[in-house]
């Protein structure tokens, strides 16, 4: 009330100066709705119109400003002079225009603006691009300064925190996520990298349709002869964290977890095995699958058929050949290249190498886990009829026995 007081007191004696004393302006059949709202700027409460308004010389009824454009408001709101120093400066106030925002004499809404929340800015900015199909909260509640101060800042756009800081004012949740181990550059750098903070036509107001937005950083995943359905589905968020993981490659979940969490039932079967093959023990399904496709069967790495029975060719199993002995197939007679012979016969080349029957590793092998030493499978389907013929092996302390579907009972010593 006192700051009141001193302002109006001032103003009078302006005015006295000015020699423009009011001479009641408004009456009833003049200026008569000015000061009926119920917002009325202080000095038009006053009904002193010509602090403002100062007739010019040798007129009746034409006026010029006392001051001009912010010049005018500052004259008498010395403290929001400082306003104009900042260094960024919303456009109409950097144009002196503080009446395309404030009514000068009096408005229904606070602060005699033209305007309540975004209505307000929905005068000048266009309302359509804060309007798409998902909004974000605040602009949906209209509350534009939330975020933006409307006059000016020491932040471009006028933002209340500089745009790497602005979000944590209320998603404070996920500054936690910056704290683990792995986090996206352009998520530390900011968040308006893929979000637009208004509106947006995707969900969470993506700036670009998932998985079109990762692609244009990280070029095109998944484009292969053997995709990964949920990468050609596109659904990257399904195995990758959009933000931050404590896993390497911002993965949701570590290791096999990762694979087992869709390809549960084989989990199952993982987990009631014995002997886990090498790469699956150490959690590495990507060892031998590539996770986002392949141009081979299985989304696998490299070569490896899924016939069972083929020509021997070395590159047919270059799958296995990345990590074992490529030659154990090769030579008839061997010592050294492979414990699976009888005497010097390399049971592998017999098995293996010939035309055109030659026998698929995995028609004894199975890749990921089983309960028989040498990663010796229970059974293998055969034919057409997915007949499940059965592959029981004994491990000897000089060989094996093999009791199978394929032949009489077996056995080899070396
Ligand atoms: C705080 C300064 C200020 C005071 C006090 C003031 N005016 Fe104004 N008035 C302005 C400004 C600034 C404009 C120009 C508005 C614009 O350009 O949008 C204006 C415009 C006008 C106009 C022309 C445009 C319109 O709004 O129709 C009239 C008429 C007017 N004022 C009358 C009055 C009367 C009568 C009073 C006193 C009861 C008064 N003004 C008090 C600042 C003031
Ligand atoms: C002659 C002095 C004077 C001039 C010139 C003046 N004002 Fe004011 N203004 C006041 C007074 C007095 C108040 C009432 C103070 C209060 O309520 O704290 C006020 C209140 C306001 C308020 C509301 C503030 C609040 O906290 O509620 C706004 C907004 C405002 N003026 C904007 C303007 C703008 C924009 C201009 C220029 C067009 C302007 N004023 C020119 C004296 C002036
Ligand atoms: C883009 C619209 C816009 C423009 C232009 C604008 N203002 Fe404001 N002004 C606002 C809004 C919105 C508020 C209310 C802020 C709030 O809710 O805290 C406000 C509040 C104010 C207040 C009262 C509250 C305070 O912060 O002290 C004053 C005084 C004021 N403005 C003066 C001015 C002056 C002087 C100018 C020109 C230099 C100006 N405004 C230009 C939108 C504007
Ligand atoms: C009187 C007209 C007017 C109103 C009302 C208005 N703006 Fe603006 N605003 C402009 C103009 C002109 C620009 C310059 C850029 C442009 O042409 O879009 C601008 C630019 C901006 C910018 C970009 C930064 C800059 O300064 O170039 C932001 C952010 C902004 N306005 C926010 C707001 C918010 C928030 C509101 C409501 C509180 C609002 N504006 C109301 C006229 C207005
Ligand atoms: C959650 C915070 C937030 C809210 C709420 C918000 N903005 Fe913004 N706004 C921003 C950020 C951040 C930028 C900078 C965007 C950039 O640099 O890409 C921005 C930029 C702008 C711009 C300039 C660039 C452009 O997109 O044209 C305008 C104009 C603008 N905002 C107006 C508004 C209006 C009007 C509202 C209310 C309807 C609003 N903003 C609400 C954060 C916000
Ligand atoms: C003023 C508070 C505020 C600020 C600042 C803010 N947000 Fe929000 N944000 C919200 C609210 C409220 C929601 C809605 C929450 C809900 O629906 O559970 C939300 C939701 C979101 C969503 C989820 C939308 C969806 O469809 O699931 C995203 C993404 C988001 N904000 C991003 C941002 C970004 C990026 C920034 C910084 C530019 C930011 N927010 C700044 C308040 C804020
Ligand atoms: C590299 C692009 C990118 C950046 C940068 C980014 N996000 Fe996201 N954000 C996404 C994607 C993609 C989704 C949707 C994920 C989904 O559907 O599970 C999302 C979803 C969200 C959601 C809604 C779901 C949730 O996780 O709560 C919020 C809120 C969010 N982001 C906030 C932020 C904040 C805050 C930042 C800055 C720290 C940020 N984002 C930076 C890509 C990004
Ligand atoms: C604005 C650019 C940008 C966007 C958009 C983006 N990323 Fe990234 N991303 C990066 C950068 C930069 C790195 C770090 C690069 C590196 O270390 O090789 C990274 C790292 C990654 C990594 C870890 C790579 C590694 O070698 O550790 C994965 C996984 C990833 N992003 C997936 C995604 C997914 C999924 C999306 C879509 C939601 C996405 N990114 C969107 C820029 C982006
Ligand atoms: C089925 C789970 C899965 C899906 C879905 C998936 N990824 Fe990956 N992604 C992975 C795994 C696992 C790795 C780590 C591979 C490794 O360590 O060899 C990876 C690695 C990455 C890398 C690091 C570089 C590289 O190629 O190794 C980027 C970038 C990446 N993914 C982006 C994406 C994008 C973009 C999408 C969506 C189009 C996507 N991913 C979908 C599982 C997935
Ligand atoms: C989000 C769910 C999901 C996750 C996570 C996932 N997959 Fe898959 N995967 C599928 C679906 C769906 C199929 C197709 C149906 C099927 O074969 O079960 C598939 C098929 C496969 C196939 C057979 C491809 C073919 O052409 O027959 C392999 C191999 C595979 N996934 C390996 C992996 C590996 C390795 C991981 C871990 C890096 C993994 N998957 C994680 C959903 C998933
Ligand atoms: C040593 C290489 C290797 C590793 C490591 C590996 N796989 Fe495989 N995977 C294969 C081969 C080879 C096939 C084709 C099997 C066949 O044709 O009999 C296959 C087939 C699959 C299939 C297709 C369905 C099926 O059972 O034939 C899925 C799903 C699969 N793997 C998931 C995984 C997951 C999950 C992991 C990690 C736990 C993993 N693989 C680790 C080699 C591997
Ligand atoms: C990424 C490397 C890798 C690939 C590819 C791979 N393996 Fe292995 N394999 C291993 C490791 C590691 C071991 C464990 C070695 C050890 O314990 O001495 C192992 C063990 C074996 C064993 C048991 C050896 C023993 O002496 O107990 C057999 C049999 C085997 N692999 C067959 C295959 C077949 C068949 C393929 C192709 C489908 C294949 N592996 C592909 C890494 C691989
Ligand atoms: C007819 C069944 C059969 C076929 C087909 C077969 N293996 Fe074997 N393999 C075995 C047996 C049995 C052993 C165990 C030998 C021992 O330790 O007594 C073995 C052992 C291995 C070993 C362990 C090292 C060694 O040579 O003793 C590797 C590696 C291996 N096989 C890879 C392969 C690869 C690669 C293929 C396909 C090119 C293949 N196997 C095809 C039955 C087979």
């Amino acid at each position: 009330m006192k700051l009141i007081t001193i302002i109006i007191t001032v103003m009078l004696l302006a005015a006295a100066v000015h020699g423009q004393v009011d001479e009641g302006c408004v009456t009833s059949s003049c200026h008569a709705d000015i000061g009926t709202k119920q917002f009325v700027h202080g000095p038009v409460g006053a009904k002193i119109c010509t602090v403002c308004h100062v007739r010019k010389a040798g007129k009746d009824h034409e006026f010029e400003f006392y001051l001009e454009k912010e010049e005018l408001c500052l004259a008498c709101h010395e403290t929001k002079r400082d306003m104009m120093l900042e260094d960024h400066l919303h456009t109409p106030v950097a144009d002196g225009n503080c009446v395309g925002c404030h009514d000068p004499h009096q408005s229904d809404f606070r602060f005699t603006l033209k305007g309540q929340a975004a209505d307000l800015c929905f005068q000048c900015h266009n309302r359509e691009k804060f309007t798409d199909e998902n909004i974000h909260g605040p602009v949906a509640e209209g509350d534009c300064n939330l975020c933006h101060n409307p006059h000016a800042s020491p932040n471009e756009n006028q933002l209340l925190d500089p745009p790497d800081k602005i979000c944590y004012r209320c998603h404070a949740e996920k500054v936690e996520e910056l704290q683990k181990r792995h986090v996206r550059p352009p998520v530390e750098e900011k968040c308006i990298n893929c979000h637009n903070p208004h509106a947006g036509p995707e969900k969470a107001m993506l700036e670009e349709v998932m998985p079109e937005l990762c692609f244009t950083c990280h070029g095109e995943i998944g484009v292969a002869e053997v995709p990964h359905p949920p990468v050609a589905q596109g659904r990257c968020e399904a195995c990758h964290d959009s933000h931050s993981s404590d896993n390497p490659k911002l993965l949701m979940k570590p290791g096999t977890d990762l694979c087992f969490s869709c390809h549960t039932e084989m989990g199952q079967y993982v987990s009631e095995q014995s002997y886990l093959h090498g790469p699956v023990k150490q959690g590495d399904c990507n060892a031998c699958h590539n996770p986002h496709g392949s141009d081979f069967s299985r989304i696998l790495r490299k070569n490896f058929p899924k016939e069972f029975y083929m020509p021997y060719k070395t590159e047919n199993y270059a799958l296995c050949f990345e990590c074992h002995n490529k030659t154990v197939a090769l030579d008839p007679k061997t010592t050294k290249l492979t414990d699976f012979r009888d005497g010097d016969r390399n049971l592998h080349y017999l098995h293996v190498n010939k035309d055109p029957k030659g026998r698929s590793c995995r028609s004894c092998h199975q890749a990921h886990a089983t309960d028989q030493p040498k990663h010796i499978r229970r059974s293998v389907p055969f034919g057409t009829m997915a007949w499940e013929l059965p592959v029981n092996y004994t491990k000897l302390n000089d060989g094996g026995r093999c009791e199978v579907g394929c032949h009489a009972v077996k056995e080899y010593h070396r």
